[in-house]
This record gives C-alpha cells, structure tokens and sequence, in this order.
C-alpha cells in the first residue's frame, strides 16, 4: 500500500521546476509540466544505480550528475541527447488533495537503489533540511 507523502501547495510549483525530497532514503522529483500536468519520478539512474539527489536541470531533461544520463522531465525516458545509456525513471503516481500535491511513495521503490544508496540520500537530506532551516 501507498503512503502519500506531502510535497507542496500544487500553486507553488512552478513549470520545469522540479521539487525533489527524500522519503526512507528513496530520492523523488515532483514536475509540473505542460498543461499543469503533474510527473513525479523515483530518480535512480540505472546507469551505475546511483542516486539523483538532486538531479541537475537542463532543457526540460533531469540531469544524472554523475555522468550526465538525461532523462525527460515529462515521460521519464532517456533523453535523446544524453551522454549515457540508462532505463528510464520509475513512475510515481500523484495526488492534489485539499491542494497540496502528494506523492504515493511504495515500499517497492526502495528496492530500486541500494542500501549504502539509500543511506548517502537519507544523510544529504538531513543535510539539506538543516540548510533550509538556518535560511
Ligand atoms: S550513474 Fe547516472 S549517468 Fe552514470
């Protein structure tokens, strides 16, 4: 079963801006696209199976920082330009409830990346948690 997760007021999210947060050490993106429409993301390149938190942005595509994979911020595919080969992202699925945008966070995701993965994300969350709060 699901678990949703808040993201943000779905008025704050702004086109092409991705919104990426850490849940059990499993790294998200939640992107407005065209039209309004709502894409989110588990961002693991299966490139090496490295996490993207955060990935890059560049010309609508998240971007692996590691080596540059490219990934289409709308499908999730593998970005015609990218420099690497790589599956494209798993899918999550959204909701707005009371305006605010959830993500259906599985425990299934947490299989997609390794452990000692999961632990640098959970890390680099906290890390970036307490960068938000000090302002
Ligand atoms: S791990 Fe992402 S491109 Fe290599």
């Amino acid at each position: 079963m699901a678990k949703l997760i808040p993201v943000a007021a779905s008025r704050k999210l702004k086109p092409g801006q991705p919104v990426c947060l850490a849940y059990r050490g499993v790294p998200y993106c939640v992107i407005k696209v065209k039209n309004d429409k709502l894409r989110a993301f588990v961002t693991v390149c299966s490139h090496k199976d490295l996490a993207m938190y955060p990935p890059d942005v560049k010309k609508q595509t998240l971007v692996c920082p590691f080596h540059e994979a490219a990934f289409d911020m709308a499908t999730g595919k593998l970005a015609k330009k990218s420099r690497k080969k790589a599956a494209r992202l798993p899918k999550v699925k959204v909701k707005i409830m009371d305006g605010i945008v959830h993500l259906a966070a599985r425990k299934k995701h947490q299989k997609l990346l390794p452990k000692s993965e999961r632990k640098w994300v959970a890390q680099e969350d906290k890390k970036q948690q307490k960068k938000r709060k000090r302002g």
